[in-house]
């Protein structure tokens, strides 16, 4: 069920470089909430910028959802500059989050820079019912942002924590060493990562399902505006906010990316 709703603002955390964590009190949103949804806000009551700004549900503490994001333009700016007791204008929660079914045991957690931010959702719904393993990437540890999570393995460019290279090799290299029960990744992070992401889950025949972060402007499928190619699909594409924003990776064609 989408909610339209003005909710307050009950905490502003700065948790990396130009990383924040906002919380809003929101009990209908917090009740109804799956990893892999995303609400679409308002960030202020001026038409600058125009549209809403789409950020995954990152957690949920009661009556409380919090977002992660790191600040770009003017929408994440307006974020950033909020007050507790303001308010925020949401929509949500939108789209089809991450299917979780009796058909893996070991959920391999994947998350790309802020990609992480459907993960510590997905972390709560899977905690004590599957076997998780997380693996973080991101170009330096002040970027890694570990919490809400379980059994985190991470990944940097620059090698300041964990292994040195890509989140993808990173897993490709576990999966050479652990023998996984029936795995299934689920992910969200840069459209490269995830590419190469589906690739590797082709080449071990392990089910992959991947958030994609789509430019979007309405979110709720008017606009048209938030297209996804598909692979051999009723539909050669689908719209990402109302039919994702979680795909099998396997269905879809990434921009610039030969499938
Ligand atoms: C379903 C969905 C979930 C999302 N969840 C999150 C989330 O949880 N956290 C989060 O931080 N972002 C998330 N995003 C992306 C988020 O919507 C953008 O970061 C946000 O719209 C930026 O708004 P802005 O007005 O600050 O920047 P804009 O003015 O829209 O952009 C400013 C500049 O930054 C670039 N830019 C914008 N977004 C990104 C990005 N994500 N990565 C790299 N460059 C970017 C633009 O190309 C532009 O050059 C999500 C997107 C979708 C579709
Ligand atoms: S954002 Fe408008 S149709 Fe998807």
């Amino acid at each position: 069920m989408m909610l339209h709703t003005i909710c307050p603002v009950t905490s502003v955390e700065h948790v990396g470089p130009n990383i924040i964590v906002i919380g809003f009190r929101s009990p209908e949103i917090a009740a109804s909430a799956n990893a892999g949804q995303f609400l679409n806000i308002k960030v202020n009551e001026t038409f600058q910028p125009l549209f809403r700004r789409p950020f995954s549900v990152y957690h949920v503490e009661e009556e409380t959802v919090k977002i992660i994001f790191q600040v770009f333009g003017l929408g994440t700016q307006s974020l950033v500059a909020k007050q507790l007791g303001e308010s925020v204008d949401v929509l949500g929660p939108l789209g089809h989050g991450f299917r979780v079914d009796d058909n893996f045991e070991t959920a391999l957690l994947v998350g790309g820079g802020l990609g992480v931010a459907p993960l510590p959702l997905l972390t709560r719904q899977l905690s004590g019912k599957k076997n998780i393993a997380t693996f973080l990437g991101a170009r330096t540890k002040e970027q890694i942002v570990p919490s809400f999570l379980e059994n985190i393995q991470t990944a940097t460019d620059d090698a300041s924590l964990g292994f040195k290279g890509t989140v993808v090799s990173l897993l490709d290299n576990y999966l050479k060493v652990h023998q996984v029960r029936k795995p299934k990744i689920f992910a969200c992070g840069p459209n490269v990562m995830l590419n190469a992401l589906g690739e590797l889950a082709q080449r071990r025949n392990i089910p992959c399902e991947v958030s994609l972060e789509t430019t979007m402007a309405c979110g709720i499928g008017i606009c048209q505006g938030c297209p996804v190619e598909r692979v051999q699909q009723e539909k050669k594409y689908s719209l990402c906010c109302k039919e994702g924003p979680v795909f099998d990776v396997q269905t879809i064609i990434f921009p610039n990316a030969q499938h």
